[in-house]
């Protein structure tokens, strides 16, 4: 495993929109590990392959709940309900954190690292998680979205 640089705002490939995966191959294992460790590293709650320059449907998460590390290929939110406004920040805007209107619980499906079709049920944090690294991989970033910029001082760190 190997960490990979997280590109910041300005970079284009940012914006892009990524695609599909079609076949899990090593290639795409190794990128799938090396998200996870550039995630912890940098301690994200989540990273999505456009921030370390792959323009590819594939998203780490691990908000340090029970359900511990999602790695996930073509994720979709198929299900949605509820709202929450909570403050979120990106490893790839660095500095900058801002509330923003999300889901209360979102069901996603995709395939995970074993090549599984899977359905995962997830709410509050983890349900935002999904919601902001699905977003990076259409080029949308949280600032896009946000309702108000948060104050520094105040709430606790949390970036994907
Ligand atoms: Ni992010």
């Amino acid at each position: 495993m190997a960490l990979r640089k997280i590109l910041h705002v300005g970079d284009e490939t940012l914006r892009g929109k990524a695609r599909p995966v079609d076949v899990l191959n090593r290639r795409m294992l190794m990128l799938l590990d090396d998200m996870a460790e550039t995630m912890y590293a940098a301690e994200g709650v989540g990273l999505a392959a456009p921030q370390v320059g792959v323009l590819r449907r594939a998203i780490t998460i691990d908000v340090g709940d029970e359900t511990g590390l999602i790695q996930l290929i073509n994720p979709e939110i198929i299900a949605s309900e509820g709202e929450q406004e909570e403050a979120e920040g990106c490893l790839s805007v660095p500095g900058r954190r801002g509330y923003v209107k999300r889901p209360q619980r979102v069901v996603v499906r995709g395939i995970n690292r074993a090549g599984k079709p899977v359905e995962i049920r997830a709410e509050g944090l983890l349900a935002v998680a999904f919601c902001h690294e699905i977003d990076h991989l259409d080029g949308v970033l949280f600032i896009d979205k946000m309702t108000r910029e948060v104050d520094e001082e105040d709430g606790e760190e949390s970036e994907a």
